[in-house]
This record gives structure tokens, sequence and C-alpha cells, in this order.
């Protein structure tokens, strides 16, 4: 399997997610239920984040092509972690829940960038056989069974 593949169901499974929490995040009450629900998904953002920077971007670093979008891929990352990191420090409800809702937002649009422009590099760049053998370490990483 296609590490590109593997990657592309963890989205879907964080999508459902956002729209979740698109719906509950409004009428949350106490900002200590905002700061568990973004821990919550923190903490699986951060492994996927992990997995692509350590499998696929690193193999993409030598191709001069990838160059401009895995520095936006990058980034976004870090503004995601930054995020998560400081709604932890807010203490009023309203503010928690905009960051949260933003963060969300963010992580959404980068995902999408990801499936448009850089799977498809990666799939022009490495190539099948590289794709599966990331696809491979990928199942190590996340303990599944393929
Ligand atoms: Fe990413
Ligand atoms: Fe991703």
């Amino acid at each position: 399997m296609k590490i590109t593949d593997a990657l592309l169901g963890e989205h879907g499974v964080f999508y459902a997610q956002f729209d979740h929490l698109d719906q509950l995040v409004p009428a949350v009450e106490r900002v200590a239920d905002i700061r568990t629900q973004a821990a919550l998904l923190g903490a699986a953002l951060a492994t996927h984040a992990n997995i692509e920077e350590e499998l696929l971007f690193k193999s993409l670093d030598p191709h001069p092509e990838a160059a401009g979008p895995l520095n936006v891929m990058r980034r976004e990352h870090q503004v995601v972690e930054g995020t998560l990191g400081q709604i932890p420090t807010v203490a009023e409800l309203d503010q928690s829940k905009e960051l949260f809702l933003d963060l969300i937002e963010v992580a959404r649009q980068h995902f999408a960038k990801e499936e448009r422009i850089l799977f498809h590099m990666a799939s022009s760049l490495l190539g099948e056989a590289k794709l599966g053998e990331l696809g491979s370490n990928w199942a190590k990483r996340r303990k599944v069974t393929v």
C-alpha cells in the first residue's frame, strides 16, 4: 500500500472529527472542555504530522521541485502545533473557542493542499515502489497489519 493512500485515509477520519467539532464547539460552556477536546485532537494531529515529516517529506527533500510546497507544509505544521500549545493558556471561553475553530480550519485547508498538490507531486517524483516502501514503514509506525 502506498503511503499517500494511508495518509489520505487518516485525513478522512480527521475530516469527520473536524465536522463534529464545528458543531460541538460553539455550544461548549466550559473552557476546560475546549482544552480537553483540543488535547485529544492535538495528540492525533501530532502523530499524523510527525509521520508525514519523517517518512514522506524527508524522502521528497532531495527533489528541488518539492522545496516550495514542503516549506509551506512544514510551516503549517508549526502553526497548528503552536496554536495547540496556545489553547491551554487561554482562560477566556470565547477566545479559546475561536482559537480552536481557527485551528480546525487551518488544518482542513492544510490537508486539502496536501491532497491537491503534495501527494500528487510525491507520486510523480518518488514512484510506486518507493511509496509502497514508505507505506510499509507507515504500517509499522501505526502498528497496523497490511
Ligand atoms: Fe500535513
Ligand atoms: Fe496530512
